[in-house]
Parts: C-alpha cells; structure tokens; sequence
C-alpha cells in the first residue's frame, strides 16, 4: 500500500496488482464506457483508466462517477499495471497505466480550488522566461498567478511537483550538512532561541513580551555555541530558527531563516576551519548533485538554470578582501578599500570569478575590521583587516564566519573600542564575555542560511520559494 513503486524507484512489472493512495489531478469522462484519471504521488504522475466492460466488474455508472471526481481529492485506488498501448502525450504522466478496479474517495477536495496547482509549476512572472514563453502565455490567454497569490494558498502551492523537489532537496541540504559534521566529530547542539537581551546588534532584533519583562528573539546561536566551545564542546554545529528585524523587502531576505552554524576550536589556523567549511559544502554540493538530481534537474529546468559550476578538486578560490577589491575596480566599478560590499559588487564580482576560475564557489577573505561584529579577531598582520570570511554562491553570500576573539581581556577591548562602543557588563554579553575567563581554545566557524544555499543551487528568483510557509515583513501567514 501507499506507493504505487516501489522503493527502488523502478515501476512494478506489468501485470501485477497495486494499491495506492494518491491525488486526483484531473478526471475526465471520455466516453460512456471510458474515465481517464490522472493521479499523482511524490514527483510522479500515473495515469489511471476505468473502463466498463459488458462482462461485469465496471459499469458505466462508476466510470462516470470516477470521471467526476473533484481535482486534488485524496483518492486509494486498487489496480492493474499495464503499459499504455500508445505513448502518453502529456509530460506529466509516466510510461505507466493502471487499470483501475476500484476506487475510494478517501476526501474530497472542495471546489473551486483558490489556486490551481498547474499555476504552481509554473515560472513566476517576470523571472527566468525568456520572452517567446510571455509571447505564448499572452497569446494562451493565461495570466501568471503572482507570488502572494501562491503564499496565500501555500497549502495548494506545495502540491506542486517543483515545490516537492524544492523542499526534498532542502531538507537533503540539513542531512548532508549533518552526515559531514558529525563524521568529522562534530556534535550537534541546540541553544536558546529567546534571549535576555539584545546581545548582537541592538536594532535587528525582535522583542517580545516575556511574563512581566522583554525577551529578544535570537538572531543567531553566535554567542552560545562560542560559549560551548568555551565549555567541553570543541566541535558544535546546530539547525535553527534565526530571527531578524530587518525592513529588507527584497528577494534574498527573510525575517525568518533557518541558519546551519558550526563552531570550532583550531590547532594554529583559522584557514584550517575555512578549509573544512570549503570541503563541507563541496560535499553537499557533490551530494545533491548525485541524490537529488532528479528533483534539482525539474526546477533548475523552470527557470532556465545553468548547472552550477564547482571549482576543480581542492581549488576553491580562496581570494583576499583586498584582491577582490582590486579586481572589481579594474572592472570598473568604483568600491572603497574598507567599505562592505554591495549587493550589485557582490554580484560582480561572481561573475569575474566565474571567468578567471570557472566556479560559482568561492570565498572571500581577510574582510575589513570595521565591517565585521565586536567577537571577530583582528588580523595580526593588517590592522585594518580581520580573520574573517564569507563564501559566495552565484555571486550571493551564503556565509559569513570569523576567527573569534577566546581571550576575555582582549573582548573586552574589542567591545569598548566598537562605534558605538558595546558595555562588556550588560546583562547578556556579561556572561558571555566571562565564558572565557576560564580557558578557550582559538577558535572559528561560520553560519550558512539554508533557504539562500536552496535558493542559489537552484537559481529560484526569490528566496521565499525556498521556504515553506515565509516571513517577511509583509508576511506572518498562513
Ligand atoms: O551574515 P550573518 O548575519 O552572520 C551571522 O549570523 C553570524 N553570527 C555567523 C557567524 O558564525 N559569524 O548570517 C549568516 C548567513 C548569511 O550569509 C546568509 O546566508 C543568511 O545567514 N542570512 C539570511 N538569510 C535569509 N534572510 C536573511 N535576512 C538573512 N540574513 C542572513
């Protein structure tokens, strides 16, 4: 029961009998005697008939029943494989019919549905479509449902085949990202998600209402699982909701993320934790390349996706602040020598990567010191630089990481001499700050946004496709 393959992926030998639950995606009476229904489960479509025959078993009663049945309803049919005698036109349905026995309406879908779930596999407007697809539209007379027609209807909107790939291949992305770490001695941790204060930067953050007093939602596991690694934890790593007040009403940014951190002490480099982090997502890229290229193929074929381009075997480009700077500038583009990068020279400068070294992967190093949060350590050989990192992909930040400062003293230190200068005994960042009061090795890590690495891998034009139900500052529902 409940699949009509089986878990090899392969469709059963013709002959044999199924019994499956699935959705109704259309059902149509074709003749008196004839109901074609196609069903779908997981990525796949089946083509179901129900043909009354003079001999007993279908009547032409149920083949117009079964031909009735509303879009979208939960139907379990019991039935016979067969391969159609002609070749499917419709792309949807697999090289495989069932010859449908029976048939329980197990619920019904209400009509009319809010939104149509072919509007669902379909580009959004405006993205990805070149302009002989908006040619066809307009000439088909259908216009294309916009995003916050969809989010409305997000129920509908993720029975759609793209959306279940999206969404089976994020959650490949936690399960790589795990596989690596905990092989490598990681352990996985959780920490709090409200907070007593407003530890890391006072105006992005969320207050709420917490029994008589203010609590913060957090906006990262930053402080905690340095306080780990300060603790028995050498190697952390957490999954977690992450939370920012930020008005960005933009395609990248949600008020809600989910962040992939990881925290590490290191022997006498930071570039040791940029070089495991460099061989942590080279293997999710390599793994949702081989698992989930089925489901990466079908959307990146929606938007017209290039594949992704990895650097050769152990050459992620590893580039300097500074160099980056200078290649931008030789492009043209007027940026200065200690200033963040914009959004547009982010951009840029993916695609000048992409044409000296062929990736859409790589990592920026060496950022300068005033760009980066109170906790980064200062390079000891620049002191206008840090020991900190971001990486790219497509051009976009999916990471941004840090040596850490472990010595109470010198944090100290940092905070005062922040613009505007932070309070080391605020309650918060007090306990943070003596958490290295009592020994902590060097250490660094780095926190990678999910939706923006599903985003990115598959080229979606807005980061909210990449997440179930998003938030933003527009949006708190469903
Ligand atoms: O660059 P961010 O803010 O860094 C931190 O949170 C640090 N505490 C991490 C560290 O260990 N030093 O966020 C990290 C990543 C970004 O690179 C981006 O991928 C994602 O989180 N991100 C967002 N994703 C969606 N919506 C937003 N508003 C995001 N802000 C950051």
């Amino acid at each position: 029961l409940a699949s009509a393959y089986p878990a090899d992926g392969d469709a059963p030998p013709a002959d044999t009998t199924v019994v499956f639950r699935a959705v109704v995606e259309t059902a149509r009476v074709q003749s008196a005697k004839l109901a074609f229904v196609s069903l779908r489960q997981g990525l796949d479509n089946i083509q179901g008939v129900v043909a009354a025959s003079d001999e007993g078993g279908i009547s032409r009663q149920m083949v117009k029943w079964c031909g009735g049945v509303s879009p979208e309803s939960m139907v379990l049919v019991h039935g016979g494989v067969a391969r159609p005698k002609e070749p499917v036109k419709s792309a949807s349905v697999q090289h495989l019919e069932i010859h449908i026995g029976k048939l329980f309406v197990i619920s019904k879908a209400e009509v009319p549905l809010p939104l149509q779930i072919e509007d669902a596999e379909r580009p959004l407007p405006g993205e990805g479509k070149d302009a002989a697809d908006e040619a066809q539209e307009a000439a088909a007379g259908r216009p294309i449902v916009g995003l916050n027609t969809r989010l409305n209807n997000r129920v509908l909107d993720l029975r759609g085949k793209h959306n279940h790939a999206i969404f089976t291949i994020k959650e490949g992305v936690c399960a790589l990202f795990t596989e690596f770490l905990r092989a490598r001695g990681f352990v996985g941790i959780q920490t709090p998600k409200m907070m007593g204060a407003a530890t890391e930067g006072g105006s992005n953050v969320f207050e709420v209402t917490y029994f008589e007093r203010k609590a913060y939602m957090a906006q990262s596991p930053q402080l905690h699982k340095q306080m780990l690694v300060a603790s028995r934890f050498e190697r952390v790593f957490e999954i977690g909701p992450i939370f920012r007040a930020e008005n960005s009403n933009t395609a990248r940014h949600l008020t809600e993320f989910t962040g992939l951190d990881l925290e590490m002490a290191f022997e006498e480099d930071y570039h040791e934790v940029v070089k495991l982090i460099e061989d942590l997502m080279l293997y999710m890229f390599k793994g949702l390349r081989e698992r989930y290229k089925k489901e990466t193929d079908l959307v990146r074929s929606l938007y017209h996706v290039d594949e992704f381009q990895l650097p050769e075997e152990g050459k992620v480009p590893r580039i300097p602040f500074k160099e980056g700077i200078h290649m931008l500038r030789e492009d043209g583009a007027d940026v200065g020598d200690y200033d963040d990068l914009s959004t547009p020279d982010e951009k840029r400068l993916g695609a000048l990567v992409l044409k000296k070294y062929h990736t859409d992967f790589y990592v920026l190093d060496q950022f300068p010191l005033g760009v980066r949060p109170f906790y980064t350590m200062p390079s000891p050989a620049d002191p206008h630089a840090s020991n900190s990192y971001d990486f790219f992909m497509r051009g976009q930040e999916i990471m941004s990481g840090a040596q850490r400062v472990h010595d109470a003293r010198f944090l100290v230190r940092r905070m005062r001499a922040m613009d505007p200068p932070l309070d080391p005994d605020q309650p918060g960042l007090k306990d943070y700050v003596d958490a290295f009061r009592y020994g902590c090795p060097p250490h660094a890590g780095g926190g990678l946004g999910l939706e923006r690495i599903v985003m990115l891998w598959l080229g979606l034009p807005n980061i909210r496709l990449a997440c179930l139900f998003p938030r933003d500052p527009q949006r708190l529902m469903p």
